[in-house]
Parts: C-alpha cells; structure tokens; sequence
C-alpha cells in the first residue's frame, strides 16, 4: 500500500496520468479498469493530451469501466457511457470493440454481468484499476456492507450515494437512478494495481477509515489494504483525516529519491 499525498488535484492526475502512460508504452495492449465521476475528469485529460500532443498510442488498449446505472438510458446526459465518450472515448483511438461498460439495463443481468468477468478474464485480467471513492468509502458501486467476494453484479446505491450524485440531476435525489451494475470487490481485488485518487474534504474521513482503519465490510474500500500494489493518490484535503502523514510523506520522498527516480 503506497499513499502518495499531493497539494492539490491537478499533482494526483499528474501521477496517475505518468503511471497509465508508462505502463501503456511498456504493454500496448494494457487492460485499463476504468472509474466515472468528478475525480478522474483532470486524469482522462491528460490522457487525451498525451494521445493528442505526444503520440501516446490507445490502439490496443482494452478498458472495463467499473459501473452504469440501470434505468436511465445509454445516450442520458448522466449515464456512464455518455460520461466516458465526452471525457475520455472520443478523444483517444482506443477501438470500440475494446471498451466495455457495463449493460444500463435489469434484463438477463446475471448473464451479462457473469459474461463481463468472463471478458475481463479472457482479456488477461486488468492490469491497472482507476477507482474513485465516495463518501461512504465505495469503490465501483459496491456500497458499505457489500462482501469482499463480490463479482460483478446488480446493486442498490446507499443512502449517501443517491444524495451526492443528485448534483448531477438538478439537485433531485429522486431522480439518481437507485441502482447499477457494479464490479465486485473480489473483481476489483484481482486487478494487478489500483490507483484510488481522492481529492477534498469531503472524502477525508473516508480515506482515514480505508487507510487506517479497521478491514471490514462497512468501509468497502478497506479491502485495498489487503491488495498488492494499491497506490492511494490523495490531495492534502482528503489527506487531512490521517494520523501517519508524516510517514508518508517521508516514504513517498524517499521512493523517488532511492528506489524509483522518476
Ligand atoms: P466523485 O465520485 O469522483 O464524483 O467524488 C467518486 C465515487 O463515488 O466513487
């Protein structure tokens, strides 16, 4: 577990875009898992100025994005797929048959969501996952009590879900569709890194209980601290509820100082 804690958003994107973009030229055909949200906008942008201003080459590139919504169409202004092609999908050359997301509808789910593992296994397996967190410490839509064995599957979004992303529906919690497709967690787990970017305040309670706190099922992204190669890119914000920032200042100064000059 590696917590790497920036001033500010922009320096966490900085990194994680340098991270995806040496893991492409070193395998050009990188299984990329990807999050939707507020958080990754400034990474997919220098992503797509890499493609743009410096050649960066996504023509054999495959990406499973973590979760839809179910209900609200696939062209909703607020649906994921409409999220991943304005931000990130029409702007780099990743091939259509490459990029999965998940279905935004109930019919035949549990064939679909058993076809999406199979798709990710038979790709290889992610090599790097994008994650977001929210509030209550989700990662993908896999809310507080879900099971660390859990695949990709249909759920139910909490309470404290529905109320932030109403701000993507005019402010109408009724309106957040209450469901979506979701990678599991044991999903998530078998991705061989994961980059979880938070930035903000309002994440830094959420941060402090995945970092620090006790494994357990009411905080799901506490399941990272038993992953291999989890690197936490935190702003000093979402940073501010830790008790070991020092420490990790310090290692993170001396990883790029001695073991990994970048
Ligand atoms: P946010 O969402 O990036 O919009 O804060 C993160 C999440 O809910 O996983």
């Amino acid at each position: 577990m590696e917590v790497i804690i920036q001033q500010n958003s922009q320096q966490l994107s900085v990194i994680a875009a340098k991270i995806i973009r040496d893991a492409i030229r070193a395998k050009p055909d990188l299984v990329l898992g990807l999050a939707t949200g507020s958080t990754p906008i400034g990474l997919y942008k220098l992503l797509v100025q890499m493609h743009q201003e410096k050649d960066l080459d996504f023509s054999r590139v495959v990406t499973f994005n973590l979760d839809e919504y179910i209900g609200i169409p696939q062209d909703h202004p607020q649906s994921y797929h409409t999220f991943m092609a304005k931000h990130f999908f029409d702007h780099v050359n990743i091939p259509k048959k490459n990029q999965f997301i998940p279905q935004n509808i109930v019919d035949n789910h549990v064939v679909f969501c058993q076809e999406y593992e199979d798709s990710i296994r038979s790709s290889g397996g992610i090599d790097i996952q994008v994650l977001g967190i929210g509030k209550d410490g989700h990662i993908g839509f896999n809310e507080p009590g879900s099971s660390f064995a859990s695949r990709t599957r249909m759920a139910t979004l909490s309470k404290s879900t529905l109320e932030a992303n109403a701000v993507h529906f005019k402010d109408d919690i009724n309106a957040v569709p209450e469901m979506a497709i979701t990678m599991g967690i044991g999903t998530i787990m078998e991705a061989k890194q994961c980059l979880l970017l938070a930035s903000g305040s309002a994440k830094k309670d959420a941060i402090a209980k995945t970092i620090e706190g006790p494994i357990g099922a009411m905080v799901p992204a506490s399941a990272l601290q038993m992953h291999p190669k989890t690197v936490f890119l935190i702003d000093e914000a979402a940073a501010s509820g830790l008790s070991e920032i020092d420490y990790y200042k310090r290692a993170y100064n001396n990883k790029i100082k001695y073991i990994q000059p970048e």
